[in-house]
């Protein structure tokens, strides 16, 4: 059983579970300026039949990766904070040092997928890269790392022999539904205060 005292207080626990996947959706943008060349394609170029991209020069290899690189290293930082052991998410206690790399791996890569699969939606729909989707343009990447943090904190359980209902990712995002239900409530709003500094300290071409 998940000991719930051992992290800070609600939603303090929920956003620090998040950070990771918060960094990552934020690693493409910037990536996208240092490494301009490298701008492989998900898609790898491919379009529909009516000549619309499947996903578009938008989404890239380069940000997929870079993202959940970034997310697994802010993770293990995170984890590495001497505090009584409340900063690492309630994992190391399994014992299991890896952990706090898969998860960060997993928001960080769920983030992407997640936002990658909003754009594969967005063009299907007629919208070009770019134009703003208000809802799935800020949803996608919160979305899609909690699906992949749900996935990534079972397989932790099933590596380190918890069962599945006593273990990490069925208490904090299942038994402790309001977690999930905060984050894709309160990240769109701070989302999009993060996207109008990106569009102002030039960053991004669009303030959403
Ligand atoms: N980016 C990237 N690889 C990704 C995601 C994003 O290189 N997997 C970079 C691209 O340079 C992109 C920028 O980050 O233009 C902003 O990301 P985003 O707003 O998600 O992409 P858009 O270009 O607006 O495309 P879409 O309309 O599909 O959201
Ligand atoms: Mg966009």
């Amino acid at each position: 059983m998940v000991d719930a005292s051992f992290v800070p207080a609600f939603p303090v626990q929920a956003l620090w579970l998040m950070l990771p996947a918060y960094v990552s959706n934020m690693v493409p943008v910037v990536l996208a300026k240092v490494f301009p060349r490298w701008n492989a394609p998900l898609d790898g170029g491919r379009a529909r039949e009516d000549g619309t991209r499947l996903l578009g020069d938008g989404k890239t290899w380069r940000g997929l990766i870079g993202g959940a690189i970034i997310g697994a290293v802010v993770a293990v930082l995170q984890a590495a904070i001497p505090w009584d052991g409340k900063t690492d998410f309630g994992l190391t206690r399994y014992g299991a040092w890896w952990a706090p790399v898969v998860l960060g791996f997993a928001l960080g890569l769920g983030a992407l997928v997640g936002d990658a699969v909003k754009s594969y939606f967005k063009r299907k729909s007629g919208r070009p890269r770019g134009t703003p989707w208000v809802g799935p343009d800020q949803l996608d990447f919160v979305v899609g790392s909690l699906v992949f943090a749900v996935c990534a904190g079972i397989l932790i359980d099933v590596a380190t022999g918890v069962a599945v209902t006593d273990g990490w990712a069925w208490q904090w995002l299942i038994v402790m539904w309001w977690i999930p239900l905060f984050l894709v409530l309160a990240t769109p709003a701070m989302h999009w205060i993060v996207n109008v500094i990106g569009y102002k300290l030039g960053l991004k071409q669009v303030p959403w």
